[in-house]
């Protein structure tokens, strides 16, 4: 009986680990909040396990490192004045979601989403991601795009306007004091067709931007303004890991 392993059960077992590390290749998403005040990020998951459990608390200069498996599907917001107790049992003033701290569903809207599709299958292992201000804005964000063998176009984007001050009175949304804490989308407020890209609006040709959209779009020409924004938006990256902040310096 052979108790040491030959050569080849040993490169055998190399390569099962290697393949191994590859098939269980994650992306990595590094939450950064460089608010002045706590942010507490929501996500929800298309296709694929919740990260972060869904939810968590990042105080001021805080960070918290999610991993996603392949073909991962899902969005990030930014919760704000949340208030919750020992058990995550509470609600938000802006991105409320069912389930507490630990976001069990989508977050009310108006927020600033970014939205990420992991190595989608089909379409050669590239990520697609963006940010979007189709259901409205609350705080600024920055997506970087980081990681040593990252390939493609791989551009940064963000949203780093605070389109609460610019936010035309008719589309805010202020809390108990008063003060605009996040900016409906158009669509959200008025749920016109020609705002929401439904009925006779229903296609890119038919749904052209609006004087609401442009405003939008101005502030933060990289994100999404309305559901069919022009191909600026989307942005893919191969073998890359991602970096999401809350109030970029300079925002
Ligand atoms: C990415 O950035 C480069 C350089 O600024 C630009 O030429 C290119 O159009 C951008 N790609 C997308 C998809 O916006
Ligand atoms: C205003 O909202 C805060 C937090 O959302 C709450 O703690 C406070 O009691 C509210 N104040 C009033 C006057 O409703």
């Amino acid at each position: 009986m052979a108790v040491v392993a030959s050569k080849s059960q040993l490169l055998l077992l190399c390569l099962l680990s290697i393949g191994i590390a590859l098939a269980s290749a994650a992306t990595l998403f590094t939450l950064q909040n460089q608010c002045s005040y706590t942010v507490w990020p929501g996500t929800i998951t298309g296709n694929g396990p919740p990260l972060g459990g869904g939810g968590f608390a990042l105080t001021p200069g805080g960070s918290v490192l999610v991993e996603a498996p392949v073909g991962w599907s899902g969005r990030f917001w930014g919760r704000t004045g949340c208030s919750f107790d020992a058990s995550g049992v509470g609600t938000c003033v802006t991105g409320d979601c069912p389930g507490g701290l630990k976001c069990t569903g989508g977050g009310a809207t108006p927020t600033t989403l970014v939205e990420f599709t992991v190595a989608a299958p089909n379409v050669d292992g590239k990520d697609f991601y963006d940010v979007s201000l189709v259901d409205g804005y609350n705080l600024p964000v920055e997506v970087v795009v980081t990681g040593p063998s990252r390939t493609g176009d791989c551009n940064n984007t963000d949203c780093r306007a605070d389109i609460n001050a610019i936010c035309p009175p008719e589309l805010r949304v202020t809390d108990n004091s008063s003060q605009v804490v996040a900016c409906k989308s158009a669509c959200e407020q008025f749920k016109e067709p020609k705002y929401c890209c439904t009925g006779d609006f229903s296609k890119p040709e038919t749904c052209p931007p609006t004087d609401y959209s442009k405003i939008f779009k101005q502030a933060c020409p990289k994100a999404y303004s309305y559901a069919y924004d022009d191909a600026t938006s989307t942005f893919t990256c191969t073998g890359a890991d991602y970096q999401i902040t809350f109030c970029p310096a300079n925002s």
